[in-house]
C-alpha cells in the first residue's frame, strides 16, 4: 500500500459522518484534490518514471473511490439506524389520507351539456359577465322601460366617479342577466351559418331556495338559411333525452320573449314522479325546464343580417336547475356554501 493510501485510511477511520466523508472524498478526489496534486508531479518525471508512478496514481484513485464508496454504505445504514432509534415509526397509526378533489355538480352538469353539443357540431363561445346595456338589453330587442328588464332584476355597475349609477341608460354597464347578449357579440363578428352554445355565470338581484343572485346558463344559436322551427323542436328534444333518458316526453308551449318570434318554454315530463303530479312539478307533471324561440327579425336587423336570407333558433338553461332535476336537489343555494358533506357526493 502506497503512503498516499495509508494515511487515506487513517483519516477514513477517523470519519463517523455522511457529512466529513463528503468532505474527505472531495480532499482526495476534488479538483483541487490530494489526487491531483499529485498528477502535477508528472511532468518532473522521465519518462520511464512516468508510466509507473501514472498507474500507482491510478490505483490509489481507485482504492479511494472504493472505500469510500463501502464506508458510505455502512455510513448510511447507521444513520438510519440511530434515526429510527431516536424517532420511532409506529407504522401501525392511521396513515393520513388525503382525499382527492371531486368536480362541482355544476361543473359536472355543463361538462355533459357542452360534450352533447360539441358531438352535434356545435362550437363554444363566451363573452364578458360585465356587459353593456346595449348587449345585455337594446340589441336584444328589449328597449328601455320594456317590463322585461324588471323581469330580471338587474345589477347596475356605477361607471362614474360621483358613485352614481347610470341607470338603464345607453352607457349603463350591467353585471349580465342572462348569457343571451353572446348571441348579439357572435352574430356582429361574423358572418352565418352559425351553430355555438355560450355557457357562463349570470347575475340577478333575487335569492330564495329557488333563485341565486349568481347562476350558470348555456346560450345556444343556430343561425342558417332555411332554418325552422322543426330543426328547434327536434334539437332540443334530441338534447333533452341525452341529458334525462330516451323516455323523456318533451313539449314546447307558446311563450314570450323579445328578442324571439316565436317563442316558446320548452317542457318536460317531471323527472320524478314520471308525469303523475308531485311537489316538484306543482301536480301539472311538467317542468319548465329551458326558453327558446326563432330569432326575431329586430335581432337580425340589429347585427346587419338579412332576415330574408337567413333564419335562426335561440334557446337559453339554467343550468343549476337542469343539476337539481338530475340529482334531486331542492335548494340551489347547496350549490354555493362550499359544504363538503353535499360536494363529496358527486
Ligand atoms: N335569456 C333568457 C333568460 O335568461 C332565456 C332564453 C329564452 C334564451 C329564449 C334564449 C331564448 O336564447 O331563445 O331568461
Amino acid at each position: 500500500m502506497t503512503a498516499l493510501a495509508e494515511s487515506f485510511l487513517k483519516e477514513l477511520e477517523a470519519v463517523t459522518s455522511t457529512v466529513d466523508l463528503r468532505q474527505l472524498r472531495s480532499r482526495y478526489t476534488g479538483k483541487n484534490g490530494v489526487l491531483t496534486g499529485e498528477l502535477k508531479k508528472l511532468p518532473t518525471l522521465t519518462p520511464h518514471e512516468r508510466a509507473a508512478f501514472g498507474k500507482q496514481i491510478n490505483d490509489d484513485k481507485v482504492f479511494i473511490e472504493e472505500s469510500i464508496k463501502e464506508y458510505e454504505k455502512q455510513l448510511v445504514s447507521k444513520e438510519i439506524k440511530t434515526k429510527l432509534a431516536r424517532d420511532p415509526v409506529d407504522i401501525t397509526l392511521p396513515g393520513c389520507y388525503k382525499k382527492p378533489g371531486g368536480r362541482h355538480p355544476v361543473t359536472i352538469v355543463l361538462a355533459e351539456i357542452t360534450d352533447i353539443f360539441v358531438s352535434m357540431g356545435f362550437g363554444i363561445e363566451e363573452g364578458p359577465e360585465v356587459e353593456s346595456d346595449y348587449y345585455n338589453f337594446e340589441a336584444l330587442n328589449i328597449p328601455k322601460n320594456h317590463p322585461a328588464r324588471d323581469m330580471q332584476d338587474t345589477f347596475y355597475i356605477e361607471t362614474n366617479c360621483t358613485g352614481a349609477s347610470a341607470q338603464s341608460g345607453e352607457g349603463a354597464f350591467v353585471l349580465r342577466t342572462h348569457t343571451s347578449p353572446v348571441q348579439i357579440r357572435v352574430m356582429k363578428h361574423s358572418r352565418p351559418p352559425l351553430r355555438f352554445i355560450a355557457p357562463g355565470k349570470v347575475y340577478r338581484c333575487d335569492s330564495d331556495v329557488s333563485h341565486s343572485p349568481m347562476f350558470h346558463q348555456v346560450e345556444g344559436l343556430v343561425v342558417d338559411k332555411n332554418i325552422s322551427f322543426a330543426n328547434l323542436k327536434g334539437l332540443l328534444e334530441g338534447f333533452l333525452k341525452k341529458v334525462f333518458g330516451p323516455s323523456v316526453p318533451v313539449r314546447l308551449r307558446p311563450s314570450f320573449f323579445p328578442f324571439t318570434e316565436p317563442s316558446a318554454e320548452v317542457d318536460m315530463g317531471c323527472y320524478f314522479c314520471k308525469g303523475n303530479g308531485c311537489r316538484v312539478c306543482k301536480g301539472t307533471g311538467w317542468i319548465e325546464i329551458m326558453g327558446a324561440g326563432m330569432v326575431d327579425p329586430r335581432v337580425f336587423r340589429n347585427v346587419g343580417y338579412d332576415s330574408d336570407i337567413y333564419s335562426g333558433f335561440a334557446f337559453g338553461m339554467g343550468i343549476e336547475r337542469i343539476a337539481s332535476l338530475k340529482y334531486g336537489i331542492d335548494d340551489i343555494r347547496l350549490y354555493y356554501e362550499g359544504d363538503l358533506r353535499f360536494l363529496r357526493q358527486f
